[in-house]
């Protein structure tokens, strides 16, 4: 049955699906963080919202890893999996749909698919030869490779030569129309650096790639010459339609596409951006099928300047920086410290830095000082002031009426630091304003008005910074919404319950006078300085 609400905006929207050969690790986490920000956005704006994560099960990386480890296939994957639901659990991720493409109704979608693309007469067989990483899963042109034959991505894996028969895409056919979308679409590639990589490559003329593989058995059966195995591209994109039919629905394209096509956004990270910008909507337009909004490609997670990954051996265990931090200390760290679409070196001194300055120092004392001078001054609830009688020269109050659609602009530019940075702002300026205006004498002085006008514009403000870093840091927001009188927690805030929408909470003048305020309580810890430094 599908409950979506028809008179409401659809946003659908995809993290990659991720290679199983290993666990989980911080860089694999950071797409689903991002991804389940712009989710929580998306529904504080009333949105339906669909988000869409999974897991990419088939071809010879993952073979590979579960044969020497002596284990099945299948049983490899089914044990990898929960690792994957669980961190997302752990790092408080809400995702709609996990879609897994060894489902059977995976295979379903894949034949009816491939079909089409061979009813439009784009596949054909031919001799593949060339330099192949198994770690990307991913032919490479000779020139790009590093001394010794290494992949530039994973630089301690050397490319092996294949010289086989397999199955084509015409992708040359679809040179024009690309080129088009590109210009028609400006934004379709974001950030604008990545559109350029796109166009670069496009323009140099689009070769056919291979769609199938011999000698690799862990894959679908290519549906007109089961010989031949599908490559995992070719099945893992179309794990995305999949994961839009309804649980009970019967796997067909046509089911699949009702409600949810085309997908708004698919974010990724920069290394898959040609399968995502060139090679889908190229089998999409052969499918005939529509194009999908945008493709946001991010950069990469590196340590000492490299991309972390499991290949790599240099990750970082995020269940155990959850475990250490707390999911909320995570997921502000990688969004607010790394600009959405640039690389960014993770260091965890500045990781506590920053999370001591911007969230114990700056949001937490703000919260903490402001509720304790109202229990002595006001009498523990809110005071009794109309926000319409605060002056529009307040300098908090100047800030708070336009940060609502400032912040709106950059979490839809997915500008996530940015967001943080405006909201911080009104932080500082509100800390700022009680160090300057000293409420306590103007109390001392018997100014009750002037106090509780300062006060309230100081707790309003901290109300709209939590409300605005909901999607962020969503515990620490609920909490301080608690502190606020406020019965409402942010990770509850899900299509059909939204009790705190953005048209109003993201405005100034929310908090209702006398409104009973909670006790006050640190809502984050300050951390200890590492040891050794
Ligand atoms: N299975 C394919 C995706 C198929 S989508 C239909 C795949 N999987 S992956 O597990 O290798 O990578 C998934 C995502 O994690 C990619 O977007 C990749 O960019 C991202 N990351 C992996 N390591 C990363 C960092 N060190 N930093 C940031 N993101 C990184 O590719």
């Amino acid at each position: 049955m599908n409950l979506v609400n028809q008179t409401k905006k659809t946003f659908a929207l995809t993290t990659p699906l991720y290679y199983v050969n290993d666990v989980p690790h911080i860089g694999s986490a950071y797409t689903t963080l991002a991804a389940d920000v712009v989710a929580r956005f998306q529904r504080l704006l009333g949105h339906n919202v669909l988000l869409i994560t999974g897991t990419d099960e088939h071809g010879q990386k993952i073979q590979r890893s579960a044969e020497s480890l002596g284990k099945a296939p299948q049983d490899f994957c089914d044990e990898i999996v929960p690792s994957f639901v669980s961190l997302w659990q752990l790092l408080n991720i809400k995702y709609d749909r996990f879609s897994r493409t060894t489902a059977p109704r995976h295979e379903a979608i894949v034949r009816e698919f491939f079909e089409r693309v061979w009813q439009a007469g784009d596949i054909y067989q031919g001799q593949q030869k060339g330099w192949y990483c198994v770690s990307c899963e991913e032919f490479k042109e000779e020139r790009e490779l590093l001394e010794g034959n290494y992949c530039p991505i994973h630089t301690n894996k050397q490319v092996e030569w294949r010289d086989e028969q397999n199955y084509f895409f015409r992708l040359s056919k679809y040179q024009t129309q690309l080129q088009e979308l590109y210009q028609s679409q400006p934004d379709f590639i974001q950030p604008e650096s990545r559109r350029n990589e796109v166009l670069n490559f496009v323009n140099q003329g689009l070769q056919d790639f291979s769609i199938s593989r011999v000698n690799v058995d862990w894959g679908f059966p290519v549906p007109r010459d089961p010989k031949h195995t599908l490559y995992v591209w070719f099945d893992a994109l179309l794990g995305y339609v999949t994961a839009l039919l309804e649980p009970d629905a019967e796997p067909t394209l046509a089911n699949a596409l009702t409600t949810w096509w085309p997908i708004n956004l698919h974010l990724i990270g920069k290394d898959i951006l040609r399968f995502h910008a060139v090679y889908w909507p190229a089998m999409l337009l052969s499918a005939g099928l529509p194009l999908p909004e945008k493709v946001f490609g991010h950069g990469f997670l590196t340590k000492n300047g490299q991309k972390m990954g499991k290949t790599l051996g240099n990750t970082l265990d995020p269940v155990a920086l959850v475990q250490r931090y707390g999911s909320d200390a995570v997921r502000y760290y990688f969004l607010k410290e790394i600009e959405f679409g640039k690389d960014g070196d993770f260091n965890e001194v500045r990781f506590i830095n920053v999370l001591n300055a911007d969230l114990a120092n700056d949001l937490g004392n703000l919260l903490n000082r402001t509720l304790n001078m109202v229990k002595k001054y006001c009498v523990g609830s809110v005071p009794s002031i109309a926000y319409e009688v605060i002056s529009q020269d307040n300098p908090l109050k100047a800030i708070g009426l336009c940060l609502g659609e400032q912040v709106k602009q950059a979490y839809e530019a997915l500008a996530f630091n940015q967001a943080c940075e405006a909201v911080l702002l009104l932080v500082q300026a509100s800390n700022k304003f009680i160090d300057e205006q000293a409420p306590w004498s103007l109390y001392k002085q018997g100014q009750q008005q002037a106090t509780e006008e300062l006060l309230y514009a100081v707790l309003e403000s901290v109300r709209l910074a939590a409300y605005l870093l909901s999607p962020i840091i969503p515990n620490i927001s609920s909490e301080i919404y608690q502190q606020l009188g406020f019965g409402i927690d942010f990770n509850d805030q899900i299509q059909s319950s939204i009790t705190a929408p953005f048209a109003i909470h993201a405005t100034w003048g929310v908090l209702s006078s006398k409104q009973q305020l909670g006790t006050p309580q640190p809502i984050f810890k300050r951390i200890e300085p590492l040891q050794n430094d």
